[in-house]
């Protein structure tokens, strides 16, 4: 333990704390020069001959060839999902469909650490939360599902609820592994067949993951993932395929919305935020201020319904900030494979540039930035947890998705102001409260224009539980009963496009 720091009247508090490295082996995962794309149950080359290279964030070093899908690669993919619909998929017994999700749960489950530390590799995220966060999740999800496939008719009565036939989905980096499970897990459940494409920058563990469906022998052509940037997810979007379920940025969101416009392909659309964390004078103020780190340093803030505004009481302004400022010091910031790391590398050099741009947006614009000292790598995309105060609602970084360890701070003084603060964004996809009243927490619930409201936690996920946004947050829910509505035609209600 290092020196003891005397802030004000406070309890002294260490200023820092050493640990020795803790580092993950990353023995246990086996790379490939050079992946294929999995179409029909194999690993193909590329029609299109095209290959790209996939990092490690955190030092910036070369880790393998990812095929860089054309349109002509997507169309023989679609075709596999195609014929793998036609050719048993959909006509098998629900409880068959079960039968190989169960199988992919558990075998998730058993071969964990190896996609833990490949996703930690491939996204920079800390090993502890791919290792306690994205895995159990993933695995959860397939779960979930399971446990639908031959309930469907009881999830919907009188409705005789049947797949759409193909579907293409689209998913970002900050989760790759956990955004594949939500958006397998439930098309494959409701008897469709799929073709993914993870994110540029992360197709790893994807691809690792078509050799957990060899291993529990589902059959070829049920799932497809195809890799490559926006221009194969935009081949994709335009492929023979009856619905497209997207996770990313607003402004690709929109422009796929109006690719679908009147083709009766079906849509599903999770976007952006610009999350209200809200903290009222009567809440547990320690829990808040480790709600308030969890809501957006994890998973270096890149997440969706990150807790990105932080609206506090007035009367609790001051205490509150000291405490999180003294929070601050203490995350480590780091190896992502290292045991101890609390916040890792941001994901690209793309997405740095972009918090960098913002953050400088928001000295310019008269906010008061808080950088706690912090020793960051040589190599690779780091960026220091940063909280900004003195915050207009006008200024950028509190109306724009910063999507990095980001926090802006706004004050309230009566619960009408903090609801007008809070839904004052083009987004509405999560917020939270704390607060010691339950009367409030519903009186509140009420009137936030978000999808999920935490009270008294944040970043709280259950495969149980539908997610998903309002206005420009997208809209269809991923998770829960409802999670399986958009993968679904009903008798008299075939499609319903965006
Ligand atoms: P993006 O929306 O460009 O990428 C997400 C996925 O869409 C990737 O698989 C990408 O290859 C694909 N894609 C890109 N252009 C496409 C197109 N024209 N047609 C079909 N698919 C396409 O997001 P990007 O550029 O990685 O990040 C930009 C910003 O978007 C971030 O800074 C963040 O603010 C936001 N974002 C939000 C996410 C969320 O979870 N809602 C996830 C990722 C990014
Ligand atoms: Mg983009």
């Amino acid at each position: 333990m290092a020196e003891l720091e005397q802030r004000g009247d406070l309890t002294p508090a260490p200023s820092a704390w050493e640990y020795a490295e803790a580092p993950e082996s990353r023995d246990i995962v086996k790379l490939e020069e050079r992946y294929g794309l999995f179409v029909g149950g194999e690993f193909v080359e590329p029609a299109s001959g095209e290959y790209y290279e996939t990092i490690d964030p955190a030092s910036e070093e070369p880790l393998a060839e990812i095929p860089q899908a054309g349109p002509e690669d997507v169309a023989l993919a679609v075709e596999a999902a195609r014929d793998g619909f036609a050719n048993g998929w959909s006509a098998a017994a629900p409880a068959e469909r079960a039968k190989y999700l169960y199988r992919i749960a558990r075998i998730l489950q058993e071969r964990s650490r190896e996609f833990a530390v490949l996703e930690s590799l491939n996204g920079g995220k800390p090993i502890r939360e791919s290792r306690d966060v994205d895995l159990p999740l993933a695995a959860a999800h397939f779960f979930y599902y399971a446990g639908w496939a031959d309930k469907l008719e009881y999830a919907f009565p009188h409705r005789r609820p049947k797949p759409l036939g193909v579907a293409g989905q689209i998913i970002p980096w900050n989760f790759p592994l956990l955004m594949l499970a939500w958006k397998i897990a439930p098309a494959l459940a409701a008897g469709n067949t799929v073709v993914l494409k993870p994110a540029e920058t992360t197709p790893l563990s994807a691809l690792l993951f078509c050799d957990v469906l060899r291993q529990a022998e589902l059959p070829p052509g049920v799932v497809n993932i195809v890799t490559g940037d926006g221009r194969t997810g935009a081949a994709l979007v335009k492929g023979d395929v009856d619905k497209i379920a997207f996770t990313g940025s607003t402004e690709v969101g929109k422009a796929i919305q109006r690719e679908l416009a009147g083709t009766g392909k079906k849509l599903t659309l999770e976007l952006g935020g610009k999350a209200a964390n809200i903290i009222f004078d009567d809440c547990a103020l320690d829990q808040a201020v480790e709600g308030i780190v969890n809501g957006i340093y994890f998973n270096q803030g890149h997440v969706c319904c990150a807790g990105s505004r932080l609206l506090v009481q007035e009367s609790i302004y001051e205490p509150l900030i000291e405490k999180l400022k003294r929070r601050l010091t203490t995350l480590r910031v780091g190896d992502p494979l290292d045991k101890n790391t609390d916040v890792g590398a941001i994901n690209s050099r793309q997405q740095l540039e972009k918090i960098e741009e913002l953050v400088a947006a928001g000295k310019e614009e008269g906010a008061e930035i808080y950088q706690p000292p912090c020793r960051l790598p040589e190599k690779g995309y780091w960026f220091v947890p940063t909280v900004f105060t003195n915050v207009a609602q006008s200024y950028r970084i509190a109306q724009e998705e910063i999507f990095g360890p980001v926090l802006s701070v706004l004050t309230f003084r009566t619960p009408d102001e903090a609801v007008e603060k809070a839904n004052n964004t083009p987004y509405g996809l999560s917020a939270g409260v704390w607060t010691e009243k339950g009367s409030r927490i519903l009186w509140m619930a009420e009137r936030l224009e978000a999808g999920v409201i935490w009270a008294n936690t944040y970043n709280r996920f259950d495969p149980a539980s539908p997610f998903g946004g309002y206005k420009e947050s997208g809209f269809g829910r991923e998770g829960g009963r409802h999670g399986l509505e958009p993968y679904l035609a009903f008798d008299g209600v075939e499609a319903s496009g965006g």
